[in-house]
């Protein structure tokens, strides 16, 4: 495995990995890396001869200064996890993806103005953003995102199909802890007692008549509710537990 910090020096290595008939599989994070990146790790090397990792924490899908400051950064033990599963690992500095300092942008109109878009203004341009920076850089035959956050894959997909950018996105199902909850880098920062409670969340989603039932069940349990959907066959939500957003979704 080695390490680009430097873009340019990440360039020149992707160019001389290019050759035909070697897939190049990516898997764009933000670091702080568990079983469900670990999972996205495993599908990119059973299906690909080169498998790129990417760790930035991108300021500018974070409308909250505070979940950025909070924001957990473990650099070394991302890159044990990663282990032999990645060839390359690529991990910028804000001043090189951003020369710009983000006066360029991507802007989706529709869907990244709804759901997590009500309560994250500005989130999804910087996701999207970043994730055409990265996918310029690093040119992957394939891409792996979790299905947990369904809202971005979505708006992936759709920036993919709008710019006509090579290579296919690829869905991967949420990988869950054996109570139920979704696993996210966020869920170290619950206490002992909000991590119990958190497993309700998954279980009122999945268990409820409704979106508003699954909403008053989830206040009745504790939760701060942004908000529940059912959308496209789908049951969305996002909660506060301690000040931790949590996001989640269920099939119908
Ligand atoms: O899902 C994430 O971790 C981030 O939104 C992504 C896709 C790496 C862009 O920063």
């Amino acid at each position: 495995m080695t390490v680009y910090s430097n873009l340019a020096e990440w360039r020149a290595a992707r160019s001389a990995a290019d050759f035909p008939g070697r897939r190049v599989g990516f898997v764009p994070t933000m670091g702080a890396l568990h079983a469900g990146h670990h999972a996205l790790l495993e599908r990119a090397r059973a299906e690909c001869d080169f498998v790129v990792l990417s760790i930035f924490v991108n300021p500018t899908q974070f409308n909250d200064a505070g979940d950025l400051a909070h924001y957990p950064r473990t650099l070394a033990a991302d890159l044990a996890l990663a282990g032999d599963l990645v060839d390359a690992v690529i991990t910028p500095g804000e001043k090189e993806l951003y020369p710009d300092g983000y006066n360029y942008r991507v802007t989706e109109n529709a869907l990244s103005r709804e759901l997590e878009g009500v309560h994250r203004p500005g989130h999804f341009d910087g996701v999207l953003t970043v994730v055409l920076k990265l996918l310029n850089l690093v040119q992957p035959h394939r891409s792996y995102f979790g299905e947990k956050d369904w809202q971005q894959l979505q708006l992936i997909r759709g920036l993919a199909g709008t710019f006509f950018l090579p290579g296919e996105i690829i869905a991967c199902p949420t990988v869950r802890d054996p109570d139920g909850l979704a696993l996210s880098s966020r869920n170290r920062r619950l206490s002992a007692d909000a991590r119990v409670q958190a497993t309700l969340f998954p279980w009122i989603m999945e268990n409820s008549a409704d979106a508003p039932a699954a909403a008053g069940a989830l206040q009745a349990a504790g939760f701060a509710v942004d908000y529940v959907a059912d959308r496209d066959g789908v049951r969305l939500g996002a909660v506060y537990l301690e000040g931790v957003r949590l996001i989640d979704n269920v099939r119908l």
